[in-house]
């Protein structure tokens, strides 16, 4: 069997989606075989808050890169080729540079990515750099470089892949459909983390496409968006000058998407509200210690909202409800985050005895 037979066996996200996005038989399909990322029932937490319904946890971190930013990016990195572009360029917290770095690596095109100095988990930047790419790290917060990657795109031949570029949020809203062909049904309700805010309205848009297949089976989830208390503009109401959180994949103080995302909170009867840094933490080792599943600390800001929506009596005196998580990243790019919150691995002597005394039996 050749290798190349491999793309008739697992249909690329463009592939199987094709009907529904961009896309004509002139698109090159850059892909890494991303997308079709598992739902997985969170049976533990259900059962240590007696919870009335079902939670699932939609694991993005099983993408090609480790984030969800694969499903817009293989579709904004085919579309520049296809428009003859030679370059992409884009701000980023880190996961953004990773997969455009990856899929312009694919498609043999240059990568220039913009980061805030000093804020950018290893992992992530590890990815960057070993797939090529021009990384320039800015004295300056997120805000600052989507600002001069947007001037720099208008100024010069650099096709921009951050989520203002309407083919990244075309790409994300594909997780949505995902969930809904998993249930059958659309969720009650979804929780997902908000930074630049392109995720939520994706998901957004790709629950309303949903919604319009007949015969009728998909309603309209209440789209429940949370930021990290230091970093909340669109909790605030205002842009935050200097956005901080130890989430630092959200750690954006002026979302590009904002309109959209309070489109979608009030559209959906919704929420955008914040968490902070102790509870993202609460809920990053939570699902790590009861599900067995490592997401990056950005992730655990869903859910977070959760458990404090479910703590606060949220989903009390109401049927059993169906919700989804978002788990956008990861864990494995920023395991120093891990590593200052679990206990250290401890030293032993090479005996049994000295063994069994460390473990207790
Ligand atoms: N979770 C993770 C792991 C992220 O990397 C991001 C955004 C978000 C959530 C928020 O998604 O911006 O669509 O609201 N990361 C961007 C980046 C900003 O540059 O990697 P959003």
């Amino acid at each position: 069997m050749q290798v190349w037979d491999l793309e008739m066996i697992y249909k690329s996200l463009i592939e199987k989606y094709r009907k529904n996005l961009a896309v004509s038989d002139k698109t090159p399909v850059i892909s890494l075989h991303e997308g079709d990322t598992p739902l997985i029932p969170a049976v533990n937490l259900v059962k240590e808050f007696g919870f009335n319904g079902e939670i699932y946890f939609k694991f993005e971190g099983m993408n090609p890169t480790g984030s969800f930013k694969d499903r817009g990016m293989t579709l904004a990195v085919s579309k520049a080729v296809e428009a003859g572009s030679k370059a992409v360029i884009c701000a980023s917290t880190g996961n953004t540079s990773a997969s455009a770095a990856a899929y312009a690596a694919r498609a043999g095109i240059k990568c220039i990515v913009l980061i805030p100095e000093g804020k950018t988990a290893l992992g992530k930047l590890s990815q960057a750099v070993i797939h090529g790419a021009e990384v320039l790290e800015i004295y300056g917060n997120f805000d600052d470089a989507l600002n001069l990657v947007k001037e720099l795109s208008c100024k010069y031949p650099l096709t921009l892949v951050n989520s203002v570029n309407s083919f990244r949020i075309e790409g994300q809203k594909t997780a949505a459909y995902e969930i809904c062909e998993n249930l059958h049904q659309s969720p009650d309700y979804q929780f997902i983390p908000v930074g630049n805010a392109g995720n939520i309205t994706a998901y957004w848009k790709g629950y309303k496409d949903y919604n319009k297949t007949e015969p009728k089976k998909y309603a309209l989830p209440k789209m429940m968006g949370f930021q990290a208390a230091g970093s909340a503009p669109i909790v605030e109401g205002h842009p935050i000058a200097e956005p901080e959180t130890i989430a630092a994949a959200i750690r954006i103080g002026n979302p590009a998407s904002w309109k959209a995302a309070e489109e979608a909170r009030d559209a959906s009867g919704g929420v955008i509200d914040k968490v902070t840094d102790e509870e993202i933490l609460e809920a990053y080792r939570i699902v790590a210690v009861t599900e067995g599943i490592f997401c990056e600390p950005a992730s655990a800001s869903s859910i977070a909202g959760l458990i404090k929506y479910i703590r606060r009596g949220y989903f009390v005196n109401i049927e059993p409800v169906k919700v989804v998580c978002i788990l956008t990243g990861h864990g494995l790019k920023d395991p120093n985050i891990a590593f200052v919150n679990a206990a250290k691995p401890r030293k032993v002597k090479t005996n049994i005895s000295d063994i069994i005394n460390v473990i207790g039996f």
